[in-house]
């Protein structure tokens, strides 16, 4: 599929929460400096714990390799909720009542935690305390939402059981989490932000962190050659920005999903389908220069695994079109999330010989909360408050069921795809690739990932990911090219945009 098939979508991808905020700029870090806590990666999870502790009285330093609130936290859907998905009946079956109810209180604290900085600091961001609502249009998926309901009940989580939705789908029942909310996530972290600033808290944008000294005192190198040393780091990156052996590659995976704004009547909650045989939809209302739109997700898949990316959100298009009559479209954009062998965030000490270092990753597509919630545990950490709740994240844990069988699968997936790609040959030519699209093609007799600009330039680059491999995929919907082994991506020009890779792809020459 080409741009042209784009029909009313916008032809470049643009979030509305980033196209509708104001950025102050940072400059990158330009000196060697020490301080109490570095915080690496500065969306929610980054900004709001550098927030709490600088309200506890450290010296915090802030860091993003790119711009900040640009990546995940910027393309989320600001969904304020403790319900995951259908997930707390499978969290009893695998682990225990009281861990799913731990589960469930920390993503309730998170909730209010968000709703008490708006309510005290009267903050404009759209806040709205609405009704999260899991729906089956599928008898074969009722039974799904009732054993759901069972686990409500068992857990005390306030819900009600429907029989319908406010909108043209034909729902066989609705299982709502009653009193969460949703809001305009980089409004609300913009003051937390500037909070951050007021009270001291330092600030650099386009700073990679490229290697770490471990120790009592770790040392941070930049890659423009800064050193930053500190009593305590934070990772609150994607994948760790340190992995100190861990792997974290093999036990988690990135997938990529969906989101379109489109113009139609007000909807009341915020909805997911949970049908297995159907794609799933995200509903949720935002209101844009005054009018109702809906923003309305979905489509994932595995980082570089899709189909033809643009595909996704005409799917995205024909649902609104069908079920809410929509025919403006004004935003398209989409999102990376990274998921754990069993779906609970890592949150804690980076490895059991660092208790300096703390991680926080791995909250599928749930960042609102678990983000949240991650940066109060790792206030806590510092803090050296720990409870014994916090060990249900801890990133070391490993769970038997059902981590081995999603590790063995993973890893074996990745392997599979290392070899297949290779053997693969390029199937175009570079005349084939037309203005404003890429592909892989056979380039003065190799391999080549190329794309054609829209004046006609050719950016090349060798295709082998620069983290361990693989080969990596053209994203024809964000002109990307994507690894399908571990998620990294990288821009047309072969620039990181996502690791664990964290040099750019080799360019090519014409
Ligand atoms: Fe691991 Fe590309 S992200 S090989």
């Amino acid at each position: 599929m080409t741009y042209e098939h784009l029909s009313q979508l916008p032809e470049d991808p643009s979030s509305y929460w980033i196209a509708s905020t104001s950025f102050s700029d940072a400059d990158p870090l330009k000196e060697n400096t020490e301080t109490d806590v570095v915080v690496v990666g500065a969306g929610i999870t980054g900004i709001t714990a550098a927030y709490l502790l600088i309200h506890e009285g450290f010296d915090v330093i802030l860091l993003d390799a790119d711009n900040i609130l640009h990546g995940t936290t910027g393309h989320t859907t600001a969904k304020i909720t403790a319900q995951h998905d259908l997930f707390y009946h499978d969290l009893i079956q695998h682990t225990s009542i009281e861990k799913a109810r731990t589960y469930y209180n920390v993503n309730e604290e998170a909730k209010k935690f968000i709703e008490t900085i708006v309510r005290e600091h009267k903050l404009t961001c759209g806040f709205e305390e609405q009704d999260a609502v899991l729906y089956a249009t599928s008898s074969q998926d009722y039974n799904a939402l009732q054993k759901e309901k069972k686990a409500y009940e068992t857990l005390g989580i306030p819900h009600e059981m429907r029989s319908e939705v406010p909108f043209n789908e034909s729902a066989q029942a609705a299982l709502a989490m009653t009193g969460q909310a949703q809001f305009h996530p980089l409004h609300y972290l913009t003051f937390l932000l500037e909070a951050f600033k007021k009270r001291g808290g330092k600030v650099y944008e386009n700073t990679t962190i490229t290697g770490m000294v471990e120790g009592e005192r770790p040392v941070l190198e930049t890659r423009q050659g800064k050193y930053l040393i500190s009593r305590f780091v934070l990772s609150c990156t994607h994948f760790p920005f340190h992995d100190a052996n861990n792997y974290y590659f093999t036990k988690m995976h990135a997938e990529r999903s969906y989101v379109i704004a489109a113009k139609a009547p007000d909807v009341n909650g915020m909805y997911l389908s949970v049908d297995t045989a159907l794609p799933k939809r995200s509903i949720r209302s935002v209101t844009i220069n005054g009018e109702n739109y809906l923003l309305i997700g979905g489509e994932s898949h595995k980082t570089g695994q899709g189909k033809d990316q643009l595909a996704h959100y005409k799917a995205l298009q024909s649902f609104a079109e069908r079920v809410f009559n929509a025919k403006e479209f004004p935003y398209r954009w989409s999102a990376q999330d990274l998921y754990t062998l069993d779906s609970i965030p890592y949150i804690g000490v980076l490895t059991d010989n660092e208790s300096n270092t703390f991680v926080a990753t791995g909250y599928r597509k749930w960042g609102m909360t678990s983000g949240t919630a991650a940066a109060i545990m790792l206030k806590n950490y510092v803090l050296g408050n720990e409870t014994e709740d916090m060990a249900l994240f801890d990133p070391n844990r490993f769970l038997i069921n059902p981590s081995l069988k999603h590790f063995l699968k993973h890893n074996s997936d990745v392997t599979m795809l290392f070899f297949a790609d290779k053997l693969k040959p390029a199937a175009k030519k570079v005349d084939d690739i037309a203005l404003g699209e890429g592909g892989i093609v056979s380039l003065n007799g190799r391999r080549a990932g190329v794309y054609r600009d829209k004046h006609g330039d050719m950016h090349a680059v060798d295709t082998t990911c620069k983290h361990l491999g693989c080969e990596v995929h053209w994203n024809n919907g964000d002109r990307t090219w994507d690894c399908p082994c571990h998620g990294s991506r990288y821009d047309v020009d072969g620039r990181v945009i996502e690791g664990p890779a964290k040099e750019p792809l080799d360019p090519l020459p014409e």
